[in-house]
């Protein structure tokens, strides 16, 4: 049975996720199904900071162009806009609620707080907390959250699938708890803030990355997916293969930092104007290169440059977490690969974060609005999840809430079958080809192998599925995640060009018409 009537589900407790829990809470009762793990998602990991036009020299205008150009074209310039614009808007929302953001205390500052900047910005507009703005962020929201009366935390459930009624609209979600009990919330509205999809591969910038399950939940329901072919590779994971995934923030190279290849030459000058500073896709891919031609597994980050004093001053984290690992990054480069870091496709949303299934919503990585293009600009994935969880907010006071008039899917409370003895191979199978195939470059004879050996899995998988009532949590999410993996490698072989994130050497340049975002369904998966 529908476990209780929800009025707001927020599933997934990330910075979009706590954020709209607070903007809503006082006009609406907010559940939010945080589980321990959303602590080692991509929020809690974002080094870098927020993009805004913050500072008096900088301008509205020129956050957008640089946004566009970042985007390869594929930027819905509508969504871009109206991002930049409530950027500023966004950031003393969140100084008001005091996140401890690194002053400035320089005596020719234009601004109170130290605005950084990244690759394809053309000015300093990061605001950022040291080099752990995701933490900060997090610790400020989630204080908040607790202490707000109508905000109900559920740590105790995980999501696996969402509730549909008879016709179409979205009513809640399907939940297991960490013993495998089965558990339906009934809910008004619906709101997915699960995050992105990186954990398809096998290296990726944070530990526990989410695998793109909240976009297949939706995908389930018959919402639309766009451009899933857009995977970010960030440039500078630190080459550890004996540690825990660890980034090197893109704030290093904004503050100087250069790259060098394994002969100490550095490379960048020579393959874009903008050196270290052009667009994540672009200096990814010049790794990438420059790996293959010096037969290297990594690359060099430089920044002693900076000096003991400076480093340790904005790059504590970093500089901590190096020395841990036997790197002194104050007297040698730090060894560096590109990893998968941000999914810049997902459900296809408007701009209050509204699905094309009713009463559903997702905001922050899930979500895909347009602004990214073919590929994220850096620091505008916080002021995404930012503005788009204020956004979504207003729709959501707005929203009619007339009660539910039908029933959604019954279920008995059930236990989870355990997991399968071959789930971690399965996993594994899965990660190491989506890295093999569909990673940085991808030709076409890789993607259809990719297309093909994913198919098998699924097929090894599904009876497993089916012999199982309710899946486990575990199985649930590979389950998701090898359709949306299908899906993904579907819409990388359909684009006939290379633009952004997506590079095809088989057809390399930009196709000459107007470029479109690539949409899907699940039900072309047959
Ligand atoms: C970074 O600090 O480089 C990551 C921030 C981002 O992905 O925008």
């Amino acid at each position: 049975m529908p476990h209780g009537n929800h009025d707001v589900l927020i599933i997934g407790g990330g910075v979009a996720g706590l954020v709209l829990a607070l903007e809503i809470a006082d006009q609406r009762a907010v559940t939010l199904l945080r589980p321990a793990s959303d602590d080692l998602g991509s929020s809690r990991w974002a080094q870098g900071g927020i993009a805004a036009v913050l500072s008096p020299s900088d301008n509205l205008e020129a956050h957008v162009q640089d946004t566009l150009v970042a985007g390869d074209g594929l930027c819905d310039e509508a969504a871009v806009r109206f991002t930049v614009e409530q950027g500023p808007e966004a950031i003393e929302w969140l100084l008001n609620l005091g996140v401890p953001f690194t002053r400035d205390t320089s005596p020719g500052a234009d601004y109170p707080y130290h605005l950084t900047r990244e690759g394809g910005h053309g000015a300093r507009r990061i605001i950022h907390a040291a080099d752990a703005t995701g933490r900060a962020v997090m610790a400020t929201l989630k204080a908040h959250v607790v202490a707000h009366p109508r905000i109900q935390v559920r740590d105790d459930l995980t999501a696996v699938g969402l509730l549909q009624d008879s016709a179409g609209r979205c009513r809640g979600a399907r939940c297991l708890n960490s013993a495998g009990r089965r558990l339906d919330l009934s809910a008004h509205d619906t709101v997915l803030a699960t995050g992105g999809a990186s954990g398809l591969y096998r290296y990726t910038t944070s530990p526990m990355p989410a695998s793109g399950e909240g976009m297949l939940m939706a995908a389930e329901l018959g919402a639309t997916l766009m451009n899933l072919e857009f995977q970010q590779f960030h440039p500078t994971c630190l080459h550890d293969p004996e540690g825990a995934p660890f980034l090197i923030s893109e704030a290093v190279r904004g503050e100087g930092g250069k790259l060098l290849n394994i002969h100490g030459e550095r490379f960048m000058p020579g393959i874009d104007s903008r050196a270290e500073l052009a667009p994540r896709d672009v200096v990814a891919r010049a790794i990438d290169s420059e790996m293959q031609r010096t037969a290297s597994d990594h690359v060099f980050l430089d920044i002693r440059h900076l000096g003991e004093a400076a480093i340790r001053e904005h790059f504590p984290t970093i500089h901590r977490h190096c020395a841990e690992r036997g790197i002194d990054i104050v007297n040698a480069p730090i060894p560096v690969v590109p990893a998968a870091h941000y999914s810049c496709g997902g459900v296809a949303t408007d701009r209050y974060g509204a699905s094309d299934i009713e009463h559903l919503y997702a905001i922050g990585e899930v979500a895909c609005t347009g602004l990214h293009g073919a590929n994220r600009m850096a620091s505008n994935s916080l002021l995404e999840c930012l503005v788009y969880a204020r956004s979504c907010a207003v729709a959501l006071r707005d929203a009619s809430r007339a009660p539910h008039t039908d029933a959604v899917n019954r279920s008995t409370v059930i236990e989870a079958t355990p997991p399968p003895v071959q789930l971690a191979e399965w996993r594994e199978r899965m990660r190491v080809l989506m890295s093999a195939r569909v990673a940085i470059v991808r030709h076409d004879t890789e993607l259809l192998k990719a297309a093909e050996a994913l198919a098998e899995l699924q097929q090894e998988v599904s009876p497993v599925i089916r012999q199982h009532g309710q899946p486990g949590i575990e199985l649930s999410s590979l389950w998701h995640a090898l359709r949306l993996a299908r899906l993904t490698v579907a819409s990388a072989q359909r684009r006939r060009e290379s633009r952004g994130l997506h590079y095809n050497p088989d057809c390399p340049h930009h196709a000459d018409h107007h470029p479109r975002p690539s949409r899907v369904r699940l039900a072309e998966l047959g």
